[in-house]
C-alpha cells in the first residue's frame, strides 16, 4: 500500500491535482480538509457559537469527538466521488459554504480536535476505518496541511505543493469570480499556519512549486514522484 501525502496552502490546486493523481494510479483519495469542514458544519448545526471571542473549546472537542466515535461521520475515498456524510445526509457541497469556510479555522486550531481527526485520518490511511472499497486499493493520496509532517510523516511520497503568493492570489481571485471559495483564504492560511506548518517543506518533503505550471504539468510532476517511489 503506497501512501502519498500532499500538503499546501489554498489556491495551489491541491484538491484537483490530488484527485487526478489518485485516479491516475487507481488509488484512494482522502480530503482531510473536508473532515475539518464537516466538523465545523456539525458544530454550527448544533448551535455552537464559533464567533465568540473565546469559543468553548471543551464543548467543541466533545462534539467533534462524538461526531467520530458515535459513527455520525463518513467520507468516501473514491476520487471520483468523495462524498461527505453526516448521519447519512450528503453534506459534500454544504461544507464548501462561506459559513463553514469562514469558521473552519476556529475548529481546526483546537489541538484536542486535531488529535481526534489525526487518529481518524491515520485509520483511513491504514485502510482500517472505511466501508468504501477504495480503502482496500493499492494506495492512497491524502491531502491537507499536516499530512507530510504529522499524520503520515513516513509516507512513501511527501510533497509540499505550493505557488508564489501573487500567483495564489490571482488564482483565488479567479475562483471567487466563479463563486467557488468565497471566504478570505488569505486570512484562513494565516490562521491555519499558526497550528500547521504548510508554507515551507519539512525535511525530506519535496516542494513542487506550480507557479509556472499548468494543471497537466503539475500532475505530471506528481506522477513522476510517485513512479520514482514505487
Ligand atoms: O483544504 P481545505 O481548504 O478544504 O481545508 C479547510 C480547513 O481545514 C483549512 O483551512 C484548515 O483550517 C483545516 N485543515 C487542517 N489540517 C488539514 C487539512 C485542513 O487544519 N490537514
Amino acid at each position: 500500500m503506497i501512501t502519498v501525502a500532499i500538503d499546501g496552502p489554498a489556491g495551489v490546486g491541491k484538491s484537483t491535482t490530488s484527485k487526478a493523481l489518485a485516479k491516475h494510479f487507481g488509488f484512494a483519495y482522502l480530503d482531510t480538509g473536508a473532515m475539518y469542514r464537516a466538523c465545523a458544519w456539525w458544530c454550527l448545526e448544533r448551535g455552537i457559537d464559533l464567533d465568540a471571542e473565546h469559543p468553548d473549546e471543551q464543548l467543541i472537542t466533545e462534539t467533534v469527538g462524538a461526531f467520530f466515535t458515535e459513527g455520525h461521520f463518513d467520507i468516501g475515498l473514491n476520487p471520483d466521488n468523495p462524498t461527505v456524510l453526516a448521519d447519512g445526509k450528503d453534506i459534500t457541497m454544504l461544507i464548501r459554504d462561506h459559513e463553514v469556510s469562514s469558521h473552519v479555522s476556529v475548529v481546526s486550531s483546537i489541538i484536542p480536535v486535531r488529535n481526534v481527526l489525526i487518529a481518524a485520518q491515520r485509520a483511513y490511511i491504514a485502510g482500517e476505518s472505511s466501508k468504501d472499497s477504495y480503502s482496500e486499493g493499492a494506495g492512497i493520496v491524502a491531502e491537507g496541511r499536516d499530512i507530510t509532517t504529522v499524520v503520515a510523516p513516513k509516507a512513501d511520497v511527501r510533497v509540499l505543493l505550493t505557488a508564489r503568493e501573487e500567483i495564489r492570489a490571482a488564482r483565488r481571485a479567479g475562483q471567487s469570480a466563479t463563486g467557488v471559495g468565497g471566504d478570505d483564504v488569505e486570512a484562513r492560511d494565516k490562521a491555519d499556519s499558526k497550528v500547521t506548518s504548510f508554507l515551507s517543506a519539512a525535511e525530506g518533503v519535496t516542494t513542487v512549486d506550480n507557479s509556472d505550471m499548468d494543471f497537466d504539468q503539475t500532475l505530471a510532476a506528481l506522477v513522476s514522484l510517485v513512479e520514482d517511489a514505487v
